[in-house]
Order: C-alpha cells, then structure tokens, then sequence
C-alpha cells in the first residue's frame, strides 16, 4: 500500500491530487490515517470484512480536475505496485478489483461531466 502511494506521490498526474489533499509528506499525521483507512477499505473490498464505511466515490468526484484519464495513471502505478509487493495470486485480486472500481468511477465523472455541461446550458439561457 505505502509503496502505491510513493509511486502516486511521484508521477505526474496523480501526485499533484495527493500532494494537494493530503501533503508531500508521507510521515505526516493525515498520510498515516489515509493509509489506515485504505487498508481498512481494502481489507473490507477483497476479504468482506466490515471495516469500511466511507463515501469513497464522493471523495473523487468532489476533486475539481479529476478526469477518466487520471484514472488510467491510477490502474498502471496500482498494478505495478500489486504486482511488486504480493503474490501473483494476491497481486491478481487487488489488480481485479482496483480495475473494476476505477471503471465505476470514470463512470460517476462522465456523469457529473454531463450534468455540468446541463447546468452551464440552462445558466446560460436563463
Ligand atoms: C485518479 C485516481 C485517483 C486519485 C488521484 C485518488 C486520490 C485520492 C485522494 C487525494 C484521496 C484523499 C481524499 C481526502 O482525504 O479528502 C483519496 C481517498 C480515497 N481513495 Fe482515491 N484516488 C484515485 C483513485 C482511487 C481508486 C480507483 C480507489 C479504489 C479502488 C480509491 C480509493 C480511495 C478511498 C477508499 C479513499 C478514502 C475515502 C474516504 O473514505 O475518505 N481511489 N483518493
């Protein structure tokens, strides 16, 4: 996990998202709870356990230029990080299953792409 988010922190199109919600700094107070609560979110994604509650596509969407493209950047660095730090069988399910969610998100930002150019029409002609 800690691995995907250093890989994150230095790549060109997700680092600035982190360093902007979160800070540069790995050791810092809000890095460690993101992390924890990531792991918590993983640990209920692939094993079912009830360890996470959060709105996680509202935490995305609310980020103003987050784009379908971005998430492509998020599946390479995910995989590359999975694939370093676990088993083939282990990396294969994370892999899977960061694909599925990412698709899920790049459709919730569509939707919120063509709500916005729906408000931009009706502010437009009022
Ligand atoms: C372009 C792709 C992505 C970027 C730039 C990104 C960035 C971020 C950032 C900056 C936060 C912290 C938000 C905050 O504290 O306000 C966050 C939270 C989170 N992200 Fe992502 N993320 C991406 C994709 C994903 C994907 C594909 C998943 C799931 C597989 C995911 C799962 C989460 C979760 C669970 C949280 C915590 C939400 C909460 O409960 O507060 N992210 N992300």
């Amino acid at each position: 996990m800690t691995l995907f988010y250093e890989k994150a922190l230095e790549d060109k199109v997700l680092g600035p998202f982190f360093v902007h919600e979160l800070g540069d700094d790995m050791q810092d107070e809000e890095w460690l709870h993101h992390i924890d609560l990531l792991a918590d979110f993983w640990l209920a994604q692939l094993n079912g356990e009830d360890t996470y509650y959060g709105n996680f596509i509202g935490a995305h969407v609310k980020m103003p230029v987050i784009t379908p493209e971005s998430f492509v950047s998020w599946i390479k660095l995910f995989s590359e990080a999975a694939d370093e730090i676990y088993t083939p069988e282990i990396a294969i399910r994370f892999k899977k299953r960061g694909s599925e969610l990412s698709k899920e998100f790049m459709q919730a930002l569509k939707l919120k792409g063509q709500e916005w150019i729906q408000f931009k029409k009706k502010i437009s002609s009022s």
